[in-house]
């Protein structure tokens, strides 16, 4: 059955404000490197993009891990999982972590946590989308694309049922 997607946030706004952050971005990183990590797979296309915006002046590397949280498709349950790890060490860089969506925040700080301990030069969180009224776990997100509502939001990397990640713009599935 096909489902009911309506538009949140348009591709157009989506871009400028990518196009925005990568400009901030740029700025606070100047004279050095960013390290980005990506969160698979709901990371991925805004990480393409946020990079593709970076100013050429400030070298970008990317790394990828991949976690699976313990919980249905909706919530999670704060109990990750890594199924793929980092391949560079993160010694002595300035990761940048993006993510698509902070929800409960529980995958980002048990996350956080984890590269803390392996010691890079500095820490960050830039996140396209940010759910706080759900938020049970206080975390400060250094950057942030949008503030959304509590509503299921799927494009840009997030999906319903691993489907619709390739929509450009910010969705909510409606139901029937
Ligand atoms: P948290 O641990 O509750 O913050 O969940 C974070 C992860 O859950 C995100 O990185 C997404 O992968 C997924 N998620 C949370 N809310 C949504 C949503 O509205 N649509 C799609 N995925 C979501
Ligand atoms: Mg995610």
């Amino acid at each position: 059955m096909k489902d009911n997607i309506s538009v949140m946030i348009s591709a157009e706004e989506v871009d400028k404000r990518i196009a925005e952050l990568a400009e901030i971005i740029s700025r606070d990183y100047s004279g050095k490197c960013i390290h980005m990590i990506c969160v698979l797979k709901g990371g991925v296309y805004f990480m393409t993009a946020l990079s593709n915006g970076i100013d050429v002046d400030v070298p970008v590397t990317l790394d990828f891990m991949s976690v699976s949280s313990y919980g249905d498709d909706t919530k999670s349950s704060g109990v990750v999982r890594i199924v793929k790890d980092l391949d560079e060490p993160l010694e002595g860089k300035d990761v940048l972590v993006v993510e698509d969506i902070i929800d409960s925040g529980r995958t980002l700080s048990y996350l956080l946590d984890m590269l803390r301990s392996r010691k890079p030069a500095s820490l960050k969180v830039c996140t396209l989308l940010d759910k706080p009224d759900r938020r049970v776990v206080d975390m400060d997100v250094d950057y942030k694309g949008f503030v959304i509502e509590d509503k299921f939001v799927v494009g840009c990397g997030m999906d319903y049922q691993q489907k619709y990640r390739n929509l450009p713009f910010i969705g909510v599935v409606e139901q029937p």
